[in-house]
């Protein structure tokens, strides 16, 4: 049966892969972000079922609960609201200015609360529904340099939590949280940056549609966490058994693999506002396999094909 899907963060990365993902099984889709031209891109890539667009800053007072309002009013109802409007910035905590730490917090941890709130509410009100959330292996772990961003995915660690335990009494009410390792998603480079040099993904580095693919696994068979990523075990038991060796290399392996060396001004990012130029499905750190194809193995192909075939 097609369900009504809310897609908070649907203009790039990995919600945008997401609503492609859920619209490829026929689900009718609500896609929210802040950059309308970009939603009405998204719209058309979603062609072949009902979506309907609305710019949304999940930051602004009674954003979310508008965003609600516009699908039911519009479908009737919510069945999965999936939020993964996020921003990151780089910087050493003191040189990072205030109003940035606390625009990150705002928009990864309070809004991410918000769109729990008033999504619960509704799923409550009805007796079903299920929410995903979108935290990070930066939940479980600690990176220097991205302090806002790891305080706010720790917040949500906590808040995901205690909202499951709070949902004991309503089983078919749920809400699981993805947690990815590094995903190949414009995020780096849209991130406010007072570091100086550009952020990259460290490997390994899974593509966006795989995050996407474990977010619509989740509508299906729902799981209190799900991680995406094959170092993330890794990681995680790296942190908490041995946290003096870890605190002790994470910082070198930061500047060796999170950092890519290119410089940068100082400057907000997305964090206050959308960059459009910038929004896409994929980031550009990992081949993409279709272009591949396209490119240089197919022209390999076709030249083998024409030698012997
Ligand atoms: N990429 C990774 O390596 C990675 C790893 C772990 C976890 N994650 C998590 O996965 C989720 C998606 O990240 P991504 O990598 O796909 O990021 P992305 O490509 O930068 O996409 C972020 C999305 O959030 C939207 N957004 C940002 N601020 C917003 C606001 N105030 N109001 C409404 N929408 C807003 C952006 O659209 P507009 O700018 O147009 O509003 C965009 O659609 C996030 O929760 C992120 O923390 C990502």
């Amino acid at each position: 049966m097609s369900r009504v899907v809310v897609v908070a963060g649907a203009t790039s990365g990995i919600g945008r892969a997401t609503a492609r993902a859920f619209a490829e099984r026929g689900d009718r889709l609500v896609l929210a972000a802040r950059a309308p031209q970009t939603l009405a891109e998204v719209r058309e890539e979603c062609a072949g079922v009902e979506a309907l667009t609305v710019p949304t800053d999940v930051t602004e007072p009674g954003a979310l609960e508008a965003l609600a309002e516009a699908t039911i009013e519009r479908f009737g109802r919510i069945d999965v609201w999936v939020h993964t409007a996020a921003v990151m910035a780089y910087g050493r905590f003191d040189e990072l200015p205030e109003r940035v730490f606390e625009q990150v917090v705002r928009t990864d941890l309070l809004a991410a609360a918000g769109a729990a709130r008033v999504a619960l509410r509704h799923f409550r009100a009805t007796g079903a529904g299920t929410l995903i959330l979108t935290g990070s292996v930066l939940g479980h772990i600690t990176a220097p340099y991205m302090s806002a961003y790891v305080a706010s995915k720790w917040g949500l660690q906590g808040l995901a939590r205690t909202l499951q335990q709070e949902l004991r009494d309503s089983p078919d009410i749920r809400l699981c949280l993805v947690n990815p390792g590094s995903v190949d998603t414009p995020v780096y480079q849209q991130a406010a940056n007072y570091l100086g040099q550009v952020g990259r993904p460290p490997p390994p580095v899974a593509g966006p549609q795989r995050v996407a693919r474990a977010i619509v696994d989740c509508v299906d068979r729902p799981r209190r966490e799900v991680s995406v990523g094959r170092l993330n075990v890794v990681l995680r038991a790296g942190f908490t058994v041995l946290p003096g060796v870890y605190d002790v290399l994470v910082g070198p392996l930061m500047r060796l693999a999170g950092l890519s060396g290119r410089p940068v001004g100082a400057h907000d990012g997305t964090v206050f506002a959308p960059n459009p130029a910038g929004e896409s499905v994929r980031g550009g750190h990992l081949p993409d396999l279709r272009q591949l194809v396209s490119g240089p193995v197919g022209a390999v192909g076709a030249a083998l094909r024409r030698r012997f075939g």
